[in-house]
């Protein structure tokens, strides 16, 4: 039998992510969202691309929940995106009712699925749908590393000349403007970034990665969707195939990194029961407060949720 992946809310992020899963052609997929007939007419627009791509027709759009029944992987990304001049944390309020439903009707009718977060601000919403599903924190996480991560990686690659792929990165901390770059980490074919490119343009690299959302909001007037959404395809690539992938993505702490109860991007090992470890790297001490300083940002927004 094939797998199911549900993405709920069938808006950017969410068809971007629908349509990246569908072309893998491992799973069928159940795209959900409250406007009457969107993700009816997404699922229709992604199946008749299949013949053309060489994938099944096999996605449904539906405004309920009957057809995610038995579902492996739930992608949550259903809720408002940034408008220019808002912050994620701006988005708090609205979004926790949102995915605080939107778990509720989900994990009823799956409760063994992996639940992927994906709505802002990412690290509360993380919150809010672990309270919601009550699921251990092993299927509960979020996806907003392995975007960040991206975007240092790219304006590395631009920086060294140096392709993409070779580029080795990791980004820490909350999904937020104090995310952490880890420098120290950060290699281009097993060279220390440090090593080729000046102290002053790494810093540049690292603040435009923090920021790196907003800009592209500032062009477009509303948040990305071809990055994230294949950001998510890559962590339920890591799920659906037991991969054990080594990937930064929004996990519940409980002690690592000296930090607990509070969800944060770490680097951890995803396969099929989803985070299999949460992987501790060695960080220099200014890493180490840069992260603390995030996880101080993180619990203000998590501090304005009613968890209700
Ligand atoms: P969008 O506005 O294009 O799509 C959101 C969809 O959610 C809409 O179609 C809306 O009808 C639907 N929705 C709202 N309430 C719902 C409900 N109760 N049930 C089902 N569907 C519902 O927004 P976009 O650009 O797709 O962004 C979605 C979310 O993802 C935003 O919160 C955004 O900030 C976040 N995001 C997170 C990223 C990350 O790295 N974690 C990256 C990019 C966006």
């Amino acid at each position: 039998m094939r797998r199911k992946v549900t993405v709920i809310g069938a808006g950017n992020v969410g068809t971007t992510a629908a349509q990246e899963v569908a072309r893998r052609d491992y799973a069928d997929v159940v795209l959900v969202d409250i406007v009457d007939n969107l993700p009816q007419g997404k699922a229709l627009d992604l199946n008749e691309a299949g013949p053309v791509l060489g994938y099944e027709p096999t996605i449904i759009g539906t405004n309920g929940y009957e057809e995610t029944a038995g579902s492996d992987v739930i992608v949550v990304t259903s809720g408002k995106p940034r408008s220019p001049g808002m912050s994620r944390d701006d988005l708090v309020t609205t979004n926790e009712s949102i995915v605080g439903a939107v778990t509720r009707a989900a994990v009823e009718r799956s409760p063994d699925a992996i639940l992927v977060v994906v709505t802002n601000p990412l690290d509360a919403m993380c919150h809010v749908a672990k309270h919601a599903s009550d699921f251990p924190r092993e299927r509960v996480f979020g996806m907003a590393g392995i975007l960040d991560t991206a975007r240092f990686r790219a304006f590395i690659a631009w920086e060294t000349g140096a392709s993409a792929k070779d580029v080795q990165a990791v980004v820490l901390g909350g999904h937020g403007d104090q995310m952490v770059p880890v420098v120290s980490a950060t290699t281009v074919g097993g060279v220390p970034l440090a090593q080729l490119v000046s102290a002053e343009r790494i810093e540049a690299m690292v603040e435009r990665t923090r920021k790196g959302g907003g800009e592209v909001v500032d062009l477009l007037g509303t948040s990305a969707w071809y990055a994230p959404g294949a950001a998510i395809a890559q962590m339920v690539d890591a799920i659906v195939l037991d991969q054990k992938r080594v990937l930064p993505c929004t996990a519940l702490l409980e002690g690592e990194y000296g930090i607990d109860g509070l969800y944060m991007g770490v680097p951890v090992k995803l396969g099929a029961s989803g985070i299999e470890e949460v992987v501790q790297l060695e960080l220099t001490g200014a890493e180490q407060a840069a992260l603390a300083a995030s996880a101080e940002a993180v619990r203000e927004v998590v501090r304005v949720l009613t968890l209700g």
